[in-house]
């Protein structure tokens, strides 16, 4: 099998990886919308907020971010104070409150002028922005001298940016995702919503993925999901082994290409295990998304062991 990597961790320096791709409706739902600004959540080392703080600096809208947890200064947190976001530490059983029907009120309340932004970016609005990753893989296809592909294979935190491949994709080719987080976690069912939402006719995106607008057209999702997830957590979300890093370690080594640990590291790891298990057809020809994240990985305990020395 051959497989390319689409190294979205290149498109910006800051806004990088999936991130551009799963903001860019929510910001324009906010300008349209006449706020000031966004608000939105995410951990002490999201890769999420990091953008959504580095897009403010760079457009000049102002960014306010819940944060998971009690204070702490990780290098995310510098940099989201440096690129002026205003931050709110909720503690744990405050941010697990998140998805309550009232948690929005009081910071709409505080907030009036910003636009909240889901978090990681999700919803619909974040799947279709994703969406547009397809269209800009294949308009790449024959630089690598390919006339099509078999599939797609990427990490998922949410499910978000493989529901926008699914939707694109429109059963044309399939979708494997290789979970950060262990089965049973949301991922599966945050899909499951994402893609009838998004084959709704009514759904507000449905002019660029005119084939679920006709359901008779789309059966696909209702027989046979064109997308499949698989456990690639290693137990847990953030959980490492020597394994993993040694891979991770030994990729960067002969590639050049820097992966972390958290999702496209794991990910990579899966899909070698998988074409281990010769579970790909000879031929196969398979785009793997590097969607950043690489900003994450200064602040985890491994970063140091990651530093490695350049190809001899
Ligand atoms: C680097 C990186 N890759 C992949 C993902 C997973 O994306 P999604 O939540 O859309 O599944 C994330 C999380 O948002 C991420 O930060």
């Amino acid at each position: 099998m051959e497989a390319a990597i689409l190294r979205l961790d290149l498109v910006d320096p800051l806004i990088s990886g999936n991130k551009w791709f799963k903001l860019k409706h929510h910001l324009a739902a906010a300008e349209q919308a006449g706020a000031r600004g966004v608000i939105s959540l995410g951990g002490a080392h999201s890769n999420h907020l990091h953008a959504l703080a580095a897009a403010g600096k760079r457009f000049g809208f102002a960014t306010v971010g819940l944060v998971r947890g009690h204070a702490v200064e990780t290098p995310t947190v510098l940099d989201l104070q440096a690129f002026g976001m205003e931050l709110h530490w909720l503690g744990y059983a405050g941010y697990r409150a998140r998805h309550d029907a009232d948690f929005w009120l009081p910071w709409r309340e505080r907030y009036p002028h910003l636009f909240p932004v889901p978090e990681g970016g999700g919803g619909l609005a974040g799947a279709m922005g994703c969406a547009e990753i397809v269209e800009q893989a294949r308009s790449q296809l024959g630089v690598l001298g390919w006339e099509d592909y078999d599939c797609w294979w990427l990490a998922c935190g949410t499910g978000t940016t493989l529901a926008g491949l699914v939707l694109a994709e429109a059963g044309q080719h399939a979708v494997i995702g290789a979970m950060a987080v262990p089965e049973g976690h949301g991922v599966e069912s945050n899909v499951d919503a994402l893609l009838r939402e998004g084959s709704r006719p009514c759904a507000k995106w449905t002019t660029e993925i005119s084939e679920y607008a006709d359901p008779a057209k789309s059966s696909c999702l209702k027989s046979r999901p064109p997308y499949s997830l698989l456990d690639a957590s290693l137990g847990a979300f953030a959980k490492t082994d020597a394994q993993l890093l040694d891979f991770i370690r030994s990729c960067e080594r002969e590639s050049g290409i820097p992966f972390e640990p958290i999702y496209t590291g794991k990910a990579l790891l899966a899909l070698k295990q998988s074409v281990q298990e010769g579970r790909f057809a000879i031929g196969t020809r398979l785009i793997f998304i590097h969607s950043g994240g690489l900003q994450g990985r200064r602040s985890t305990d491994v970063a140091a062991d990651l530093r490695v020395s350049p190809p001899t």
